[in-house]
């Protein structure tokens, strides 16, 4: 057994982080990695001659700490494609071409959208997303789901679909009903508001040249050899107030202070000698996974540019409710255009029960819908598959069900003797996005470095 000042689990962006900073400051540090590379949740893989991005891929203004680390790493980046015209099908079916961030909905549905978007800007404006059940009406919102609080809010169906869509399918990833309001005002507090969500161009502002794993793959190349170690998933940590061991397949490694940097789900699939405290244990029961399907479909070009249009497509009524041009821009002679999608939550577990050709025909044609015969015609497709992936199952995050977050949310972040947790999935400002998982590893840290 090897003694280290403090050994990290898992090697995506926050136990990466967390090894770079300590390691910078003098203290040995060990990675233990389940997986046989590092990046978790960002992987940027060439699925049959294309290059994808995987899992995690855009940069927006509001990311500071991801900004910060970008330039740090000497990283380069580029604003994602967006000139022309983008589509919606409202709830009467008909596809419409438009223009900036306002959906062309009736006048009506349109004053009610910037009333409810207005509500909910004023709501998370009053929420720190490191504490969200001190804002003034936690109790409250977060005995509600999202999909009652805005049918309190409106009676205008098309209002309260587009505004759920913008929290549930696109970032939470669970269908409005199941989630409290007071997640929904985190969600938008965490990204600096929720104007911010409403905004493409800013959620969705910027790719990383050669792709968004380059973060995790160059914080893990400044650690010294040896220091992260790939393929061993820790199933036990025995701790005491003196320390804590992990124990691998192949073997075991001591640490004064041990960081699970993994999603709180996958906290409690390690066994914990002793075990810890009930209401840790309690806690990430009432945590879970989103669902999302990322799609990424190829054709030999940008088809729907010479439509002049921008690929960015909505509706909260198709099969995918929004989808993007994802052509990789910084491939010298890149001549073909990917489009990226999502499906998400309860449209997604449609999907997943079918067989993978039956999914790709109906995906293809609601693509047809949006941008046309041609959409139907790819040269490439490929589903992420991080639903069934042992190391993460669900994406993009996790999040509380109804009640959960005033009941549980203070114990998120605390240390149980030399145990802390971390990852995106408990940040404050980045909740969910790399930027967090960065606060969240330089926090922990910076807490580490104190003691
Ligand atoms: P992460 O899950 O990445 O890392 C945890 C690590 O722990 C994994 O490597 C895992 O293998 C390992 N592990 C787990 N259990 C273990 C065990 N018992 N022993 C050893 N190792 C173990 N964000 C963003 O900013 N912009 C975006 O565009 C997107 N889009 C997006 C799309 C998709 C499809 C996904 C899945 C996610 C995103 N995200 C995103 C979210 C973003 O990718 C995510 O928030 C961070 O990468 C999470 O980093 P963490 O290090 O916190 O967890």
């Amino acid at each position: 057994m090897t003694d280290f000042d403090v050994v990290v689990v898992g090697a995506g962006v926050t136990g990466l982080t967390i090894a770079n900073r300590l390691h910078a400051a003098g203290r040995s540090v060990l990675v233990v990695e389940a997986r046989d590379r590092v990046g978790g949740r960002l992987l940027t893989e060439d699925v049959e001659g294309v290059r994808l991005e995987v899992g995690g891929q855009w940069v927006s203004p509001d990311q500071t700490a991801l900004l910060a680390l970008i330039d740090e790493l000497g990283l380069e980046m580029y604003a994602r494609y967006r000139a022309g015209k983008s589509i919606y099908i409202g709830a009467d079916g008909v596809r419409r071409t438009f223009e900036g961030e306002q959906f062309p909905v009736s006048d009506t549905t349109a004053a009610e959208m910037e009333r409810l978007t207005k509500e909910l800007d004023r709501l998370a404006a009053q929420m720190d997303p490191l504490v969200p059940w001190e804002h003034p009406d936690a109790e409250q919102l977060d005995r509600i789901s999202f999909a009652a609080w805005l049918a309190n809010q409106t009676d205008d169906a098309e209002a309260r679909d587009n505004i759920g869509l913008y929290i549930g399918p696109a970032m939470l990833t669970k269908p409005a009903h199941s989630f409290s309001a007071l997640s929904a005002v985190l969600m938008a507090a965490s990204a600096g508001g929720f104007s911010h969500l409403v905004d493409a161009d800013f959620i969705l502002d910027r790719r990383v040249v050669g792709g968004l794993q380059r973060v995790p793959l160059s914080l893990a190349d400044r650690l010294p050899a040896g220091t992260v170690h790939l393929g061993e998933a820790v199933t036990k940590v025995e701790w005491s107030e003196e320390g804590a061991t992990v124990f691998t397949g192949r073997g075991s490694y001591r640490g004064r202070d041990v960081v699970m940097a993994v999603p709180p789900t996958l906290v409690n699939r390690v066994q914990y000698i002793p075990a810890l405290p009930p209401v840790q244990a309690q806690m990430r029961q009432h945590i879970s996974f989103g669902l999302v399907v990322k799609l990424h479909i190829t054709y030999a070009t940008p088809f729907w540019r010479d439509l002049g249009l921008s690929g960015t497509a909505f509706s909260p009524y198709a099969l995918v409710h929004e989808a993007y041009d994802n052509t990789n821009e910084d491939i010298d002679g890149e001549t073909r255009g990917t489009l990226v999608g999502f499906c998400s939550d309860v449209k997604a577990d449609g999907i997943l029960g079918l067989d993978a050709e039956t999914r790709k025909q109906k995906v293809l044609e609601c693509l047809a819908g949006y941008y046309g015969e041609q959409a139907l015609h790819p040269v490439h497709y490929y589903e992420s598959p991080w639903m069934a992936d042992e190391w993460t199952v669900g994406a993009f995050g996790t999040s509380f069900d109804i009640g959960s977050l005033t009941r549980y949310g203070r114990h998120l972040r605390a240390a149980v003797g030399p145990l802390q947790f971390a990852s995106s999935d408990i940040a404050g400002l980045g909740f969910q996005h790399v930027d967090g998982a960065i606060r969240m590893g330089e926090a922990v840290a910076a807490r580490l470095l104190e003691a």
